[in-house]
């Protein structure tokens, strides 16, 4: 946006990316509270904004869409009711069994102890299970039988602490294991009109190999053609089927939504099954999507915001995209006290690929310290193939970067492949 238009930010802390962003392109940048929707409908009135676009999941969930739109804002994002797709898992699941029967796994919700034990037991007969707190936990919040508890006695232990502690909504969703590939399709629409851009896939787990606990996503990738190695374009085709029923259904439902619709699935030889919806572009999926549109950007963004959008208004690059995160050791592992350390941009810069901050600011110039509990830096590389994005990503990472942040370095490697 920063390309086309002023821009001004209203953000939890002093990114470096969007002060660098929003200070070139003549705007402004402002750290509150990013889900203090008043706050934020004052700021953009005070800036005569002419279009606001939230993409986050803790302000969707606090209505800040609807205290912008209620200002006179055009605004891309779903309110609350729209965003409920995603900070309400149980509300997802009856969505897809009213409009994709079968697409579910086998599930069932509990919001008590008793119900817990119920659940687990149901849901058991299809054999290991996985506990997903009904509400937002920032991607760390699901525990599969297998990687993260031993056993669905353990399975019940999590939930219950769940549900007895209110966290994350205070309830949980008891759902079957399915060990299939996974992958995501970040449709773009103004509520009726719905663009479809390549399918991505994210590293979920902390560690090489996919082990370790469950993350916000330590990276991801998308391909040229659209497609991933296990997916096919009849698998495709029908995912973006059940997205574009699901963003039907909430507009028939008045629930205003328009932006992004991240939608995750499993593909196996059953067919497909609805992981979870995000109301927002995937993080960090949704970098690979922005790193492949070509041009109009902006323009798409408006034609969301006020229902004009056309199918043709994202041209997105037929290239492989990967994106990797930099993240601090205690990263979805424990406590971090905050890390520094140093980034040459445009070093990353001459290696192909490019910087996003996330959760860093910056203490003097090229030196940086990770904040909060997220990732701290993603980098990200377009190039014709995956091969070459991946090198580009390791190149830069491995001479440009220095201090004892971790990554994956197998972001851009499938099920199946060797390095
Ligand atoms: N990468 C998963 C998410 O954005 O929640």
């Amino acid at each position: 946006m920063a390309e086309s238009c002023e821009l001004h930010a209203f953000m939890g802390h002093q990114n470096p990316t969007l002060c660098d962003v929003t200070r070139g392109s003549g705007g402004s940048a402002y750290v509150g509270n990013v889900c203090d929707g008043k706050a934020i409908a004052g700021y953009a009135v005070d800036h005569s904004i002419a279009l606001a676009v939230v993409s986050s999941d803790d302000p969707l969930a606090a209505g800040v869409v609807d205290h912008l739109l209620g200002a006179g804002v055009p605004t891309v994002g779903p309110t609350r009711s729209g965003a409920e797709i995603e900070w309400n898992k149980a509300f997802c699941r009856q969505v897809v069994d009213q409009i994709a029967p079968g697409s579910n796994p086998a599930y069932a919700v509990a919001r008590t102890p008793a119900e817990v034990e119920r659940a687990v037991a149901k849901v058991a007969e299809h054999g290991p299970v996985v506990v997903k707190p009904v509400g937002l936990a920032g991607g760390k919040g699901v525990r599969v039988v297998g990687p993260h508890l031993a056993d669905n006695d353990a399975a019940v232990e999590y939930a219950l602490e769940i549900v007895e502690s209110g966290r994350h909504g205070g309830a949980v969703s008891i759902e079957e294991r399915i060990s299939a590939p996974e992958f995501t399709i970040q449709a773009m629409t103004d509520g009726q009109i719905v663009v479809l851009p390549p399918a991505t896939y994210d590293y979920p787990y902390r560690f090489e190999g996919d082990t370790g606990p469950g993350t916000g996503g330590m990276g991801s990738c998308a391909l040229p053609g659209g497609l991933l190695p296990f997916l096919s374009r009849e698998s495709y085709d029908a995912a973006c089927g059940i997205v574009r029923d699901v963003i039907a259904y909430l507009a028939e439902t008045r629930r205003h939504f328009s932006g992004c619709l991240n939608a995750g699935f499993f593909a196996d030889a059953r067919g497909l099954r609805v992981i979870e919806f995000n109301a927002r572009f995937g993080d960090p999926e949704g970098i690979n999507i922005m790193s492949l549109v070509e041009r109009g950007w902006t323009d798409a963004l408006v034609a969301m915001a006020d229902g004009s959008l056309s199918d043709d208004m994202i041209p997105m690059a037929n290239r492989a995209s990967v994106v990797t995160y930099l993240v601090a050791p205690e990263y979805a592992l424990g406590i971090s006290a905050g890390h520094r350390f140093s980034i040459d941009v445009d070093q990353v810069r001459a290696h192909g690929a490019d910087v996003l901050f996330s959760a860093a600011v910056e203490r003097e110039p090229g030196s940086y310290q990770t904040v909060g509990t997220s990732r701290a830096v993603a980098i990200v590389a377009t190039e014709d193939t995956v091969e070459s994005a991946r090198s580009s990503v390791a190149g830069a990472i491995i001479n440009c970067v220095s201090g004892d942040l971790e990554w994956r370095s197998d972001i851009g490697i499938f099920p199946g492949e060797s390095p």
